[in-house]
């Protein structure tokens, strides 16, 4: 195990979506930062060279974010490419030499997982994986079979303390925010619990479909894509105990506890959604069952949560973009006042995206001789600028080797038990445990099946465009 700050980025995949959307565009930053003083050494198929390498991190950040001459010559002065098959072990030797006695060298993996093990055996026969690190994108396998396999394929390489699981949410500054709202005041604690929280809903929303990324998605859908990674990680933070510390290891230890209680998911709380339209995208099949939108029910059993259902929704092509926690609370014992629906004015919202927002909904008396009451909105925290993107954040923990924000293999294989009953498409075991998709419209809140996912509690909420102002 290194404890080294790392000293070059290899970077497999350089010329994939993901590099071209959050990438480039973090390594800029960093480069601004100070944080990226290392060779950045690019790897990718199909006869690419350095200039083409570097004409397309142009493009990247022009399409995102904004080209800064000063650091984007500094960053293309770091820049190096190596051509090459990733099974080929002239590419390992290539990177071998281009490396040239780099000490702790960070390999960043963002290709399909089909290739992780091919390239890490490649990295180990090569010399290129002695005291290095490596951080692998999302999906983390393809359900818990795979998963577990994938990590018995990166062990046999890198010890654990090595590996870097991204999931970019945990880096989202309110993601972080919520952790910290919870444990740095008293006053949540006595009710954050069965006795006065009546559900809590997760949605994350998105107004468009999956463009330019077809095939890629039509292997994973809404679970695989969103669910298993980044909503049961917003999942535990809401819901995990407080930890013993603030490390690494303490955290992860809370986490791990609080996923082990989410029972499975069962198929007939869980309604998946297809936007009409999905199947004519490139590279899609014509025949889809992939699940472009998923609403689903899971029981958390702790002592703490026993009986508080939590609803978790995503989908592509709903009204608008947005990720928001909602925390509905019991109501008072009696209406002694006017009679109005408890859950719609005491909450906790939590709003993780695009604004970061956390608010409390309360009942005030409108002024007059009538004890009637409206809904009002203590905002806490309202922050429309983030300070780093979440990629800037974790490519720059990786370097240092902080693993505070990244998931140890025990988290992923349990996120993975959870949503394993009703995964749709092709599990690994092949069999096929959930109902198929049902159509919905673009442009709606998915299909009308979804409100059997709430039914006996209420209905879903639908966040709307964000009206509270910046404190
Ligand atoms: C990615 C998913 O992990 O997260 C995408 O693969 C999704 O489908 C994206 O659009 C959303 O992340 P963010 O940070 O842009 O809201």
């Amino acid at each position: 195990m290194t404890t080294a700050r790392s000293d070059a980025f290899v970077f497999f995949g350089a010329t994939g979506d993901l590099a071209y959307k959050k990438i480039f565009p973090a390594l800029q930053a960093m480069t601004r930062g100070g944080d990226l003083d290392m060779p950045v050494i690019g790897i990718s198929r199909g006869g690419w060279t350095l200039d083409k390498f570097r004409e397309r991190a142009r493009d990247s950040l022009q399409h995102n974010g904004g080209v800064d001459e000063k650091d984007f010559a500094e960053l293309s002065a770091r820049m190096q490419h190596i051509d090459g098959d990733y099974a080929d072990p002239a590419t390992f030797q290539h990177l071998k030499q281009v490396l040239n006695g780099a000490a702790s060298p960070l390999h960043y993996l963002a290709i399909p997982p089909s290739m992780f093990a091919t390239v890490a055996q490649g990295l180990a026969k090569s010399g290129c994986a002695k005291d290095a690190r490596i951080i692998v994108e999302k999906p983390f396998g393809r359900d818990l079979a795979s998963a577990q396999a994938l990590n018995r394929i990166l062990h046999e390489v890198f010890g654990e303390s090595a590996i870097f699981r991204i999931d970019h949410y945990l880096a989202k500054e309110v993601v972080q925010n919520l952790l910290y709202f919870r444990f740095a005041n008293t006053f949540l604690e006595p009710i954050w619990n069965r006795d006065y929280v009546d559900s809590v809903q997760i949605t994350m929303a998105e107004d468009f479909g999956v463009e330019g990324r077809g095939a890629f998605y039509d292997e994973a859908g809404a679970i695989r894509d969103v669910v298993q990674n980044h909503l049961l990680q917003v999942t535990s933070l809401l819901a995990m105990d407080a930890p013993v510390g603030r490390d690494t290891e303490s955290m992860r230890a809370e986490k791990l506890r609080l996923f082990r209680a989410m029972r499975p998911l069962d198929p007939k709380e869980v309604v998946r959604g297809q936007f009409r339209g999905y199947r004519e995208v490139a590279g899609v099949a014509p025949d889809s069952d992939i699940e472009t939108f998923a609403a689903l029910r899971l029981h958390i059993d702790t002592w703490r949560w026993a009986g508080v259902p939590f609803y978790i929704r995503a989908g592509k092509c709903l009204p608008i973009t947005t990720t928001e926690v909602i925390v509905d609370l019991k109501g008072p014992p009696l209406a002694i006042f006017d009679k109005v629906k408890s859950t719609q004015s005491n909450y906790f919202r939590f709003r993780l995206s695009p604004e970061e927002v956390i608010a409390a909904g309360a009942r005030v008396k409108v002024p007059g001789e009538e004890m009637r009451g409206s809904n009002v909105e203590l905002v806490a925290h309202h922050a429309p600028l983030r300070e780093k993107s979440p990629y800037q954040r974790l490519l720059g923990d990786a370097i240092r080797g902080d693993a505070t924000l990244f998931t140890r293999d025990d988290c992923v294989e349990a996120a993975w038990r959870v949503v394993d009953p009703v995964l749709g498409g092709h599990p690994t075991d092949g069999s096929a445990r959930v109902d198929p998709v049902s159509i919905y419209e673009p442009g709606t809140w998915g299909p009308a099946a979804a409100s059997r996912v709430v039914a006996g509690s209420e209905d879903w909420h639908d966040p709307k465009a964000e009206t509270s102002a910046p404190c």
